[in-house]
């Protein structure tokens, strides 16, 4: 059995970066981890756990600024790079995420055996 956020050095690819259209975030589930990715106008890509740690709202679905997702329940903010969130005391895992050859790629990953979206 899988621990929770518990992180592997190993890439996973996730397919073309297209799935994401540019301002919005996408759900991947890598192993036992629900994972959304960001694509912000300013550019970049961001990958955070998808479950809010307030009340467990799914975070891809929540609007996004060029760095923060805001969570589409109850309107708390998380920053890209970091997971923090506007709570004290509140965050949520980054993941190390990069685009090679068009696909996303995760390099620390959930140990996972499968990939879904
Ligand atoms: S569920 Fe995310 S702020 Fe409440």
């Amino acid at each position: 059995m899988v621990e929770k956020n518990k992180l592997v050095n190993r890439s996973v690819n996730l397919g073309s970066v297209e799935k994401i259209p540019l301002g919005q975030g996408f759900c991947f589930v890598v192993g036992k981890e629900e994972i959304a990715v960001f694509r912000p106008r300013s550019g970049g890509l961001f990958a955070l756990q998808n479950r809010c740690p307030h009340r467990n709202a799914p975070l891809c679905e929540g609007i996004i600024d060029n760095h923060h997702v805001i969570c589409p329940y109850h309107a708390r903010k998380f920053e890209f790079r970091t997971g923090v969130g506007s709570e004290k005391g509140e965050s949520v895992q980054v993941y190390d995420v990069c685009v090679e050859n068009g696909d996303i790629v995760l390099s620390k990953c959930p140990d996972a055996n499968h990939v879904s979206t």
